[in-house]
């Protein structure tokens, strides 16, 4: 993994912002695969702001989201369809039609998961994924288990999971039980990624990520054998290593 540790949160984003931008750039029409949570708001305002100040063009770009609560309503303010607008998509000139969310409302989720999986090869698949990491290691909600799996699918959220979630909603009952999510085989088929990790909370995950293992116990360690993983981390993430 090529790692940067930066001095904080809007430093992190601010790289971060930059490296999608370059990809946005160098490739107008390129596939874009995007995580919801609290780290990559800093990035999502930057880059909406690079949009407003400098015109960064998103009207070629394509998007897949990681995963998405199931099931939830698109209404729900609280669900991945509802954050990526607020945070990203009504910010800047992506086509709605180019906007490719698992939908939480599917009557069949399993064939949801097929059919976005065939969106996405059908795309030519993703250039640049960008990640989070849970506090247990996930990636997107490919929770640790002993068997992982490949493709996108229906799952359930683990209580850690559920309990860290639950500061944005109501209560920790308010949680869904569970998620439609992109695999891990899905994630590691994107040509390039990008892992960003803030926080003191998380510091204790980068050690375990940067132990020199790789254990579907972390699934955040498989990312060790992608060939092109960025990973942007701030000092109090770093602190432990
Ligand atoms: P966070 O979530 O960015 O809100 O910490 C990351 C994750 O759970 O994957």
């Amino acid at each position: 993994m090529k790692t940067t540790i930066c001095k904080n949160y809007d430093e992190m984003s601010l790289v971060a912002a930059y490296i999608m931008a370059e990809r946005v750039r160098t490739k107008p029409d390129c596939v874009l695969g995007l995580a919801t949570g609290g780290t990559p708001v800093g990035m999502y305002a930057a880059l909406a702001d690079m949009h407003r100040r400098s015109g960064l063009d998103f009207s070629r770009v394509t998007s897949f989201n990681l995963d998405e609560y199931y099931p939830i309503k698109k209404s729900n303010d609280q669900s991945y369809d509802y954050f990526m607008w607020d945070n990203l998509f009504s910010h800047i000139n992506i086509k709605r039609e180019n906007v490719n969310i698992l939908d939480g409302e599917a009557a069949d989720p399993d064939a949801e998961c097929r059919e976005y999986e065939a969106r996405m090869a059908g795309a030519g698949g993703i250039d640049l994924q960008v990640l989070g990491i849970g506090l247990n290691g996930h990636i997107g909600f490919n929770e640790p288990e002993n068997e992982m799996h490949v493709l996108t699918h229906k799952t359930g959220l683990t209580e850690s999971t559920i309990e860290a979630n639950a500061r944005f909603f109501a209560s920790a009952a308010d949680v869904p039980r569970h998620s439609l999510t992109m695999g891990m085989g899905s994630i590691m088929a994107a040509k390039s990624i990008l892992l960003l990790i803030s926080g003191k909370n998380k510091a204790e995950v980068v050690k375990r990520l940067f132990a020199g293992r790789i254990t579907t116990s972390c699934p955040a360690t498989l990312l060790h054998l992608h060939p092109d993983v960025t990973l942007l981390l701030d000092e109090d993430a770093a602190s432990l290593i």
